[in-house]
């Protein structure tokens, strides 16, 4: 019997790789000074392993749901949404599995009291096929053959491991110790299937379809870390795409070149990305076949999307355990009526937003010897669209750079920043650093008052990416940047 199963998302040690230039601490360090992300509870000294997104942050995550959404609910007639509770009845979690077996092997050193996860310490040195074949009461064994020490005070004296459950414990009611125990969802896949047969029967859809989910998930990881990559709560981005049996494979082979263009179409270098096909005794308990896209973060290759087979094991768990008849009635032959099977395109939000920035980071070298920092995000995902700098801050210049941002918020949609303070030089960096698009100058000549600076209502244009600064005509810039935004 398996009894140790290697969840997704875990960092693959297989493939050693070299540092790729982009350093975490580089990220990191940009996030927090130019306001993406914040330790959590900051003021309070943090709490481990949380992270507050800020303004540009929150900016750039809603640009991913959004693209998100987009492409796979509002722009497929296949697709539905949905947003279920993250509070749901406790019997969800025992047909789902997760009461049974959704746990890590935990370890504690025995001299220090710090507790591991013992795969993740053995994976460190056999490799994860070694790990996945092991059972929970050969763990401590293997440490202690394995001569792996505690990390933190290097002794070798490790406990039983045992199994830990992951998902967050709450009580529901106001009378403390009173209440019913009930969990925080680890994942937002139950919201829908429990939800499989209202959609059913209010929208009248034929297989296959989806639905679509973003939303919070909790899990009591034992070793988060690595930033955002792994935390106790994050959000995810889901599908269950249901089908019928006979269709599966072709399904599954489509939504994985749908995602990969995806993640592609959208920056991802297709070299710092690949597809791994889970091990079978790697697989999760509801899967008969799995595919992850790892990215190569800068600690190595690690999950950031997960493609799953789950058959029909929720729905004919649910089924058993709520009483509910569940099956899909074929429109076309009523006597046909059976479970359809699911395809699940799982993807980590916060993973997807680290690895845009991590993708996005860019040092350049300019022409004149300096080196600039540039999020070179994709312009639809970019927090700001557009900057309006006055080249001065005279009120004059600034009222008329003002006349211009109203402008564009009158008849565009685009987000813009408006920055009046610091040298124009200074300003530039500041937006290549948060990654916007296009700069506006507002300048003398703008107000007639310079014409070495150029004509009359008049501003310039710059480019993030190619620096290009081009003079165009106040009255023409809704359809310039409809063209650049064409492109
Ligand atoms: N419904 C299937 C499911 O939840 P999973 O592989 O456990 O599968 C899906 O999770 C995705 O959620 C992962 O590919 C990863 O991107 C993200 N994820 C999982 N655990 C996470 C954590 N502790 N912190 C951040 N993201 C996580």
């Amino acid at each position: 019997m398996l009894l140790i199963f290697v969840r997704c998302g875990q960092v693959c040690p297989r493939y050693p790789i070299d540092m790729p230039a982009t350093s975490l601490e580089q990220v990191v360090s940009l996030c927090k000074r130019r306001g993406f992300i914040f330790p959590g509870s900051d003021i309070y000294g943090g709490l481990a392993n949380t992270w507050d997104y800020g303004p540009l942050g929150v900016e750039l995550k809603n640009r991913v749901k959004q693209n998100w959404w987009n492409t796979f609910v509002h722009r497929r007639s296949d697709m539905v949404g949905l947003d279920s509770s993250i509070l749901m009845n406790p019997k969800v979690w025992e047909a789902s599995g997760h009461v049974g077996s959704f746990a890590d092997p935990l370890v504690d050193c025995k001299n220090c009291n710090e507790r591991y996860r013992g795969d993740k310490l053995l994976e460190n040195k056999m490799g994860v096929e070694a790990v996945a074949v092991l059972s929970l009461d050969q763990v401590q064994p293997m440490l202690a053959a394995e001569k792996v020490n505690c990390p933190k005070c290097g002794k070798n004296d490790w406990s039983e491991a045992k199994h830990f459950n992951l998902m967050f414990k709450t009580q529901q009611g106001v009378i403390e110790g009173e209440g019913a125990d009930i969990y925080m969802r680890p994942e937002t896949a139950q919201g829908i299937f429990v939800n499989f047969k209202n959609v059913l029967q209010t929208g009248r859809q034929r297989l296959p379809f989806g639905i679509g989910q973003i939303g919070k998930a909790f899990r009591n990881e034992i070793t988060p870390g690595n930033f955002t990559f792994r935390t106790r709560e994050f959000e995810q981005m889901e599908i269950e795409y249901f089908v019928e049996p006979k269709d599966k494979a072709e399904q599954f082979d489509k939504w994985k070149d749908t995602v990969w263009n995806w993640y592609t179409g959208l920056g991802i270098n297709p070299e710092k990305i690949r597809i791994r096909q889970h091990e079978d005794d790697e697989l999760s308990h509801y899967s008969t076949q799995t595919v992850d896209i790892e990215y190569m973060f800068p600690w190595g290759w690690g999950e950031l999307f997960g493609l799953a087979d789950r058959g029909d094991y929720d729905l004919s768990q649910h089924e058993k355990f709520s009483g509910q008849d569940l099956k899909y009635t074929d429109p076309d032959d009523p006597t046909n009526k059976f479970l359809p099977h699911v395809i699940e395109p799982s993807f980590g939000c916060d993973r997807t937003v680290l690895t845009f920035l991590l993708e996005a980071y860019t040092e350049e070298e300019l022409p004149n010897g300096d080196v600039r920092t540039v999020m070179k995000f994709d312009k639809r995902l970019s927090p700001i669209d557009i900057a309006i700098l006055p080249l001065s801050k005279k009120p004059h210049l600034v009222a008329k750079a003002k006349e211009v941002q109203q402008h564009l918020l009158d008849e565009t949609n685009l987000v813009t920043d408006f920055d009046v303070t610091g040298s124009i030089g200074k300003r530039y960096r500041r937006q290549d650093e948060i990654g916007t698009p296009l700069c506006i100058t507002v300048d003398f000549g703008t107000l007639g008052e310079e014409d070495d600076q150029g004509p009359a209502d008049t501003v310039t244009i710059r480019d993030r990416d190619t620096l290009e600064q081009k003079r165009v005509k106040i009255a023409d810039l809704r359809s310039e940047i409809a063209e650049y935004w064409k492109s």
